[in-house]
């Protein structure tokens, strides 16, 4: 079953949105003090519902990306959000506006196509202002032990450091760890919390 069978699947048992909550305590205790309350946002990955429904940030400025349907079928119910259904590693998905924020909801790690990886960092890059962020929240190894989760591209930090730099970002924050964790049936590994600047 392909990543977006699965998610699909997933959301069609879904009658209600969620996310996780620690993407809007990421974005209340660090991401907000870095960007105006003008800032144009793109959020990545929103699957059922969107951290942004929950924020002050006035929801004209916010458009959300992701490739379910399903997923968009629940954010999209009684949202103001602007919804796009695309893939963020396909060029010819993308919005045809630029952002001063590009927040991804844990979409970043379901990417485990190494080229499509390397497409989607290309895209957020493009799509951002200069001086825009990229803010991040992203699985990585425990003290570089593998784990293998399927669906998901849980690389050693020092390798995902490498990604981002070489994606031509500049690090402003990094922060492994903390209290969070993510962990399954398959096994546990560190969370990553990143803001880079274009
Ligand atoms: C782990 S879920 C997180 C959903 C939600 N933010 C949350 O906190 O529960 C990842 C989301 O990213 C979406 N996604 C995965 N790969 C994607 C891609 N290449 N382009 C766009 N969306 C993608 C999935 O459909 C899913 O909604």
């Amino acid at each position: 079953m392909s990543s977006l069978e699965q998610f699909n699947k997933f959301y069609s048992l879904e009658t209600d949105g969620f996310y996780e909550s620690s993407l809007l305590d990421f974005y209340d205790t660090i991401v907000s003090k870095k960007v105006k309350t003008s800032a144009r946002v793109l959020d990545i990955g929103p699957g059922s519902k969107s951290i942004f429904e929950d924020t002050s940030v006035d929801k004209t400025l916010i458009t959300a990306i992701d490739f379910s349907d399903r997923a968009l079928d629940l954010a999209a119910k009684n949202s103001s959000i602007k919804f796009i259904l695309g893939d963020i590693s396909k060029r010819e998905d993308l919005p045809n506006e630029s952002f001063d924020l590009i927040f991804d909801s844990h979409c970043l790690h379901c990417i485990t196509d190494l080229q499509d990886r390397k497409n989607a960092f290309a895209n957020i890059y493009q799509l951002l202002n200069v001086g825009g962020l990229l803010a991040a929240e992203m699985m990585v190894q425990k003290s570089r032990m593998p784990v293998n989760m399927p669906y998901k591209h849980v690389p050693d930090a020092f390798d995902l450091e490498k990604e981002i730099l070489d994606s031509g970002f500049k690090i402003e924050y990094f922060m492994i760890g903390r209290g969070l964790s993510f962990s399954n049936a398959h096994g546990e590994c560190d969370v990553l919390r990143v803001v880079c600047r274009k």
